[in-house]
């Protein structure tokens, strides 16, 4: 099942939950607009590439469409479409005024120098500037890209319309970026942690944890929970993966990682096979790399009792099942990897109100949103007797859902 469908079916499931007119279930689903362009630009060695860019945007009722950028090899249009969905549900559920978009082009951002991909991201906004818009279509970061790609989108957009700061979240503190949005989803997702551990008579220090990825989501997660006196015990990316029982030097790690360019070869850890990273023994397994990561083959290995779900549609439905049969508990992405379009909400804020906030004010406001988040999905959980996934679900679409209904159908 791809990512399309297993959104869809979470969707349609929270629609029965919330006995949803089958019409407002059908205009919920279908999407606002789908863009697909082509980017061609010139390489640094004097030849043409071609890449294909894709935006979808998902749903307006609550607000301006937000939601990341990937470049990545597998960005494909039912991926976008999927993630474009579950970023409405997310802004729902964390209950900041946005609807969800995505997008993303097809292409390996190592094998590109800095400058084909600054050339790559302006031809992509040149395609695309009268689709997006501060009150119409806000992107972030996503895998692969970072504040300069926001930087580069910024200045671009900035040609056809003027300076707009807010056209974009994610940017560098220098061009009107918020200070603490660079943790922010990482921070997001150790605050919901701290919210479901709490509620489970636990804290973040007396427990173990295994991250897989250690990109921006990954590395703040392992150093937030390592400042907090958690033991991270394994840790993989792209390059490897690394072990050790008595808790890895995350501070080193980011080191050797910003170093060398991964976690493999890192001193201070044995080598672990990437393959066998999900059955290590801990107490909180976090994937916050790729989507589709645990499915129908691995998760009956899965020794956690916590899967915090930090990347994207990381679980498969089929796994999902695995996993509730077993008795871990899974803190779906919707929720747990908010804090993103969280602070992204706040930058936008101060860009359109011109007035910066302190990142102690931002992590503050960060922790309010996650916790009453969590409080609200669990009151659906106990209306509705279900799984935390189902009521993330249930909370973002009822929440959509009213506003559809509000706004009314009138031509
Ligand atoms: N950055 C955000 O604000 C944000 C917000 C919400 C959700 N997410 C999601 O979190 C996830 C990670 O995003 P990020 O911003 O940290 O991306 P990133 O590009 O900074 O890092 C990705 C990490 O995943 C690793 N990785 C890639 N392929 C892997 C593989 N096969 N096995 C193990 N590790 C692998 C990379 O080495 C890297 O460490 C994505 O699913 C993304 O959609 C990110």
């Amino acid at each position: 099942m791809n990512a399309l469908e297993a959104t869809t079916r979470y969707f349609k499931r929270a629609s029965k939950l919330l006995a949803l007119d089958s019409k407002v279930e059908r205009s919920l689903l279908i999407p606002f607009r789908e863009i697909k362009v082509e980017c061609t630009i010139l390489k640094d060695d004097g030849t043409l590439a071609s890449f294909v860019g894709f935006r979808v945007q998902h749903d307006n009722a609550r607000g301006p469409m937000k939601g990341g950028i990937r470049y990545h090899p597998e960005v494909e249009p039912d991926e976008v479409n999927a993630l474009a969905q579950l970023m409405t549900w997310k802004a729902a559920v964390t209950n900041v005024p946005y609807g969800g978009a995505k997008g993303g082009i097809g292409c390996s951002p190592r094998d590109l120098s800095i400058h084909e991909l600054e050339r790559l991201t302006r031809v992509f906004t040149q395609k695309i500037h009268d689709l997006i818009g501060v009150h119409t279509d806000v992107p972030a970061p996503d895998m692969g890209t970072n504040a300069q790609t926001m930087a580069w989108i910024l200045d671009e957009y900035s040609k056809f319309h003027g300076y707009s700061p807010a056209i974009v979240t994610g940017k560098p503190v220098d061009l009107g970026g918020s200070l603490g949005r660079d943790a922010a989803t990482g921070r997001g997702v150790v605050y919901a942690l701290k919210a479901l551990l709490a509620d489970h008579g636990k804290s973040i220090a007396k427990q173990s944890y295994v991250i897989q990825g250690f990109g921006n989501v990954g590395s703040w997660i392992a150093q937030l929970v390592h400042e907090q006196g958690g033991k991270v015990k394994a840790i993989s990316d792209v390059t490897g993966a690394v072990k050790n029982e008595a808790g890895l030097d995350i501070p080193a790690l980011v080191k050797h990682a910003m170093e060398t360019g991964g976690v493999q070869g890192f001193q201070g850890a044995d080598a672990l096979n990437p393959n066998e990273l999900f059955a290590e023994d801990c107490d909180v397994l976090i994937p916050a790399a790729l989507g589709g990561v645990l499915n129908g083959e691995n998760a009956k290995d899965v020794r956690a009792k916590f899967v915090i779900e930090a990347a994207n549609h990381p679980t498969d439905p089929q796994a999902d099942e695995i996993l509730a049969q077993k008795g871990v508990i899974v803190l779906p992405d919707i929720y747990a990897n908010s804090g993103g379009v969280t602070v992204s909400y706040f930058e936008w804020v101060q860009n359109v109100q011109g007035f910066m906030w302190e990142e102690d004010k931002v992590n503050r406001e960060l922790l309010r949103y996650m916790t009453k988040a969590y409080l609200n999905i669990k009151e659906m959980c106990n209306s509705h007797s279900c799984s935390l996934r189902m009521g993330a679900f249930s909370l973002g679409v009822s929440r959509v859902a009213r506003a559809t209904m509000l706004r009314g159908w009138e031509a």
